[in-house]
């Protein structure tokens, strides 16, 4: 499909239970659950970009890490896995392994999860972190109570972008 077709339904999942962020880097996979990410085009190439938190492990993994993917689970479907990826970390847990799901690798190698309605699957092209200063009230007192926790901003070019019904 293209990157741009279903864009509600990836909207519904950041909304309401969230999508999962895989990431491969240091010979791990890791899932964790993302409610914040953008699609669209920069750099005159559609661009997925996740906000990631520097004390995640994720934000570790993706410090080195060439790819990531985003796999947004069909309406209802996989909610405690969404769950527990989004309240254990990569550090204690193999995730993906306690939740019984399956990785596949897609196009470039990149990995994702099995079982998900939409998979988009990205090349890291940039990165930038959140700085004092750059976040206005009331996301500022609401998001950031630890300044030193601000979002870094992963941008990945995306290199394909599948759904399965
Ligand atoms: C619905 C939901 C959405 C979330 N969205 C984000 C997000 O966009 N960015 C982020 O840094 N953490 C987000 N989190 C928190 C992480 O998923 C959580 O801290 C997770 O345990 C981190 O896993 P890791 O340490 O394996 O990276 C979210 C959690 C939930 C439940």
């Amino acid at each position: 499909m293209r990157y741009d077709e279903n864009f509600e339904k990836l909207c519904e999942a950041l909304e309401g239970p969230g999508a999962f962020l895989v990431v491969e880097s240091q010979g791990r996979v890791n899932a964790m659950t993302i409610g914040w990410a953008q699609a669209g085009v920069i750099w005159g190439q559609p661009v997925m970009t996740v906000l990631v938190r520097p004390s995640r492990y994720t934000h570790r993994l993706l410090e080195k890490a060439k790819h990531f993917s985003v796999c947004v689970p069909r309406r209802g479907e996989l909610k405690k896995e969404l769950a527990f990826c989004g309240s254990r970390s990569g550090r204690d847990h193999d995730k993906i392994r306690a939740c019984g799901l399956k990785v596949a690798e897609g196009r470039d190698g990149v990995k994702y999860l099995e079982g998900c309605g939409l998979v988009y699957l990205c090349e890291v092209c940039g990165r930038t972190e959140l700085r004092d200063g750059a976040v206005a009230e009331p996301a500022l007192g609401r998001y950031y109570p630890d300044p030193a926790d601000l979002h870094t901003l992963y941008f990945g070019r995306i290199i394909s972008a599948e759904s399965s019904a």
